[in-house]
């Protein structure tokens, strides 16, 4: 039975709304963090969605969801397709949710079609893969590429958590997280990733499929700014260490550095250590992070800024420490995985264009285990990470299209 682009655009579209009503009633948009009770219920649901699909499900020692196909020679390495089902704060229905649901309808069709793959096709969703309240993005993506740290898991939340006994009250083991033996998935042949663009390029262009090039690096900083506390009615502005001042213009040189430049640059936050009204802010934190493509950009904006924003503190006598922590690594997709979804998108008649992420994906952990390529699918006016993120039905089928064949492709490659 040939792939039914219909069908299977009807069947995930259906189900995008079933899962985006298992949400945080109380947060904004479509609110699924990772270890909340609602994507604690929403991976049953995606569990059971595999089972349906035909795949046998279990849950692995990092906590990512895994549902197999098995394949006419199960020891042969596997193929892997997936994404993930938590969201940010706020976010909306598409962004990971297409690459999970996407690929167990890719898995139907390919068992449906009565010729089975060799290889066993492993669907997974992965765990938590957004940065959290801990910092930190990919977790179950990371642990099975076995990135994850010791010191990842003593990170603490704003309430003074820990990751690992965020783990724990999830029901998983710590100890398990950071051992090879337990979270590595066995040998693998390749890995595809489908996932909305989160950009405007592909609908700008009328574009239908994006292959990706490759994922952004991502630069994290916390800045602590220390000046002096003094009485906010008494002492005359001009003589002050207000650190509040020193922040606010860290924060205009960061989005001058990544103005125009070969990346971006976010200032994500600003607290003042003090609650108190009336006294000059003495303590205040400001983080942000930056992304790009391109390395030497990373190394130059991370320099220059740690320069003009202790140049320009200085004059406010205010002192500044930076704490830089790298999320990850920028990824090029493998050539070969690469052309091959290139060359299906082209062969089904979609147009395509290559274009870079700017989002970070569990793809970037898979490509130390794996040949890694993904395949972007348009996203409305380019919105992502908030309540109106959209992608059309047929441009999500078009997606689901490109991966079973692709899978198909790479099977014998
Ligand atoms: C996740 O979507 C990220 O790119 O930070
Ligand atoms: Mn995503
Ligand atoms: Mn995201
Ligand atoms: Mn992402």
């Amino acid at each position: 039975m040939p792939f039914d682009v219909v069908e299977a655009t009807q069947r995930v579209e259906e189900q995008i709304g079933q899962l985006s009503r298992l949400r945080s009633e109380e947060r904004p948009g479509w609110t699924r963090q990772v270890f909340g009770e609602p994507y604690r219920e929403s991976r049953e649901w995606v569990a059971a969605t595999m089972r349906d699909a035909g795949l046998e499900v279990h849950r692995d020692a990092a906590g990512n969801l895994v549902g197999r196909l098995a394949g006419t020679n199960s020891s042969a390495p596997a193929l892997m397709t997936g994404s993930h089902t938590d969201t940010v704060e706020g976010g909306g229905r598409f962004d990971g949710v297409v690459g999970v649901l996407g690929a167990i309808e890719a898995t139907r069709s390919i068992r449906e079609s009565g010729t089975p793959l060799s290889r066993d096709l492993l669907v997974v969703d992965f765990l938590g893969e957004e940065s959290n309240e801990y910092g930190l993005s990919c977790l179950g993506s990371r642990t099975m590429a076995g990135e994850l740290t010791a010191a990842d898991l003593n990170r603490r939340n704003a309430a003074g958590r820990s990751l690992g006994s965020a783990y724990e009250a999830f029901g998983l083991d710590p100890s398990a997280l950071l051992d090879p033996a337990r979270t590595a998935p066995g040998p693998l042949h390749g890995y595809v990733e489908l996932h909305i663009e989160q950009g405007p390029t592909l609908e700008k262009e009328g574009t239908q499929i994006g292959v990706v090039t490759s994922i952004c690096g991502i630069e994290r900083f916390v800045a602590h700014f220390a000046g002096r506390e003094d009485h906010a009615g008494t002492r005359p502005v001009a003589d002050r260490h207000d650190a509040m001042v020193a922040a606010a213009q860290a924060v205009l040189t960061v989005r001058s550095e990544g103005c125009g430049a070969p990346g971006v640059a976010t200032t994500t936050h600003v607290r003042n250590r003090s609650s108190s009204p009336n006294v000059v802010p003495s303590a205040v934190d400001v983080s942000g992070e930056l992304r790009s493509i391109d390395r030497s950009w990373l190394t130059g904006a991370k320099r220059r800024l740690g320069e003009q924003v202790l140049s320009a503190s200085r004059g406010y006598g205010v002192d500044v420490d930076f704490d830089w922590t790298s999320d990850n690594e920028i990824v090029q997709a493998h050539p070969r995985a690469y052309d091959l979804v290139a060359a299906t998108a082209a062969e089904l008649g979609y147009s395509w264009r290559p274009v870079p992420s700017g989002a970070t994906h569990d793809a970037v952990h898979l490509a130390s285990l794996a040949p890694m390529a993904m395949i972007f699918v348009p996203s409305r006016d380019g919105r992502s990470h908030c309540p109106e993120e959209w992608t059309d039905a047929p441009d999500i089928g078009r997606g689901v299209h490109v991966l079973a064949e692709t899978l198909r492709a790479l099977d014998t490659a």
